[in-house]
């Protein structure tokens, strides 16, 4: 795969105009990555994420909700899907920017996948109104889930 840019549509920056009185507008448009040999290689938001926070947005179900499909060294949680891989181990399997890009949007690696593109705004077939537009999560959330992610050794 050679080396593609992803740019916000249009739809994406009159979403953020028209939702600026909402704190989280600035969430509303997608920062620029690209994506090369199948990895994003560099953090979303310049920084690095916080694995603590990213742990708590794999068990929160309305958030990263990663433990629905996945098996993840987290034993407090009494239920884990197997719809997808265990990722005990997945950082030893794969590198930061291609976990990275797995949760960015998955179907780079699979185009039947049914695990959601996390940082998305378009082409979502069954968006409720209320998320149309709207990635799941934020660039910083993604970097806390890529930070939790890596410790996955
Ligand atoms: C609806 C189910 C579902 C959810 C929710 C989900 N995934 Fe996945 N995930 C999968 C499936 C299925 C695969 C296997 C890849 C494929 O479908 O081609 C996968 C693959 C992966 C991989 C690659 C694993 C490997 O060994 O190659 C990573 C990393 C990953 N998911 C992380 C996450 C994280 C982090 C979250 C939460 C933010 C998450 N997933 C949420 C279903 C899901």
């Amino acid at each position: 795969m050679g080396v593609r840019s992803l740019t916000i549509g249009g739809l994406g920056v009159v979403l953020g105009l028209a939702l600026s009185a909402n704190a989280d507008a600035a969430e509303q448009k997608l920062v620029n990555y690209t994506i090369s040999k199948g990895a994003i290689a560099t953090s979303l938001t310049g920084k690095p994420g916080d694995a603590a926070k990213g742990r708590e947005l794999a068990i929160d179900r309305k958030k990263g909700n990663c433990l629905a499909c996945h098996v993840m060294p987290i034993p407090e949680q009494p239920f884990h899907g197997e719809i997808g891989p265990d990722l005990n181990g997945v950082a030893g399997r794969l590198t930061e920017g291609e976990i990275r890009l797995r949760i960015v949007d998955p179907k780079n690696f699979n185009r039947d996948t049914i695990m959601p593109a996390f940082y998305k705004n378009t082409g979502f077939t069954r968006a409720l109104k209320k998320f149309k537009g709207k990635p799941m999560l934020s660039a910083a959330q993604i970097e806390d889930l890529v930070a939790y992610t890596m410790t996955l050794k």
